[in-house]
């Protein structure tokens, strides 16, 4: 019995370490970009406490929406540390995303930080994500109300399979969740990858792919 107890405490143990927050060491860093009198802390510098001021940690226009009229037919606007310093240190951000009518995409890609969590306020949505290796795809259609969590690191996007436009905002778990977004990625860097790596990769003409180059490069 004593045994199965301890076996117990280990698997609990195991499944606590296994899972994070983020933690901080103070209870904000305002984000500063003159390192002067500051302190590095984690990618930014933050400014002195004592003259950290609400401006600071508020961000406004998150009801206006983007324009849409771009070759996916969607605009994400991000509050992330460069546009809120408060959020320093403190490992989350925000998102508005608006979808045009009609198959607006916000085309697959990842968030190398974050895990986001998306609610949709307006429209339907077809979403999902892709595990890692063996690859499983996880989708559902979401409308007015619904949310969604596309977990960090995974290839994810969503669709708006509607015919009037969507809007959804999401939180992701870190100041700066960055994102690689597939097919500009692979396809669209300046300096192209060489098209027989693609062309082998993904099984295409070769003549596909550099149609594809030019038509991401610089996208
Ligand atoms: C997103 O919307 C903003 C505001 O209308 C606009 O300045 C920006 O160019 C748009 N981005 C894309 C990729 O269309």
């Amino acid at each position: 019995m004593k045994a199965f107890h301890f076996l117990l405490l280990l698997a609990l143990a195991f499944s606590f370490a296994s899972a994070f927050d983020p933690s901080h060491l103070q209870d904000f860093c305002v984000a500063i970009s003159d390192p002067r009198n500051a302190a590095f802390v984690n990618g930014k510098f933050c400014k002195n406490p004592n003259l950290a001021v609400a401006g600071d940690f508020s961000f406004s226009g998150l009801n206006i929406p983007g324009n849409t009229a771009n070759r996916v037919g969607s605009n994400v606007t991000l509050v992330n540390v460069d546009v809120l310093p408060g959020l320093n240190t403190l490992g989350i951000s925000l998102a508005r995303l608006d979808y045009a009518p009609n198959g607006g995409l916000n085309p697959p890609h990842i968030h190398p930080r974050g895990t986001e969590i998306l609610v949709v306020v307006e429209g339907t949505l077809h979403v999902g994500f892709v595990t890692s290796n063996p690859n499983r795809f996880i989708s559902k259609v979401l409308y007015t109300g619904d949310v969604f969590v596309f977990p960090i690191g995974l290839i994810h996007f969503q669709f708006n399979i509607a015919k009037t436009k969507a809007v959804a905002f999401a939180g992701l778990s870190s100041q700066n969740p960055g994102v690689i977004t597939m097919a500009d990625a692979i396809f669209g860097p300046d300096l192209p990858i060489n098209p027989d790596v693609l062309a082998k990769a993904f099984q295409l003409d070769k003549d596909v792919v550099e149609k594809l180059q030019k038509l991401l490069e610089n996208a």
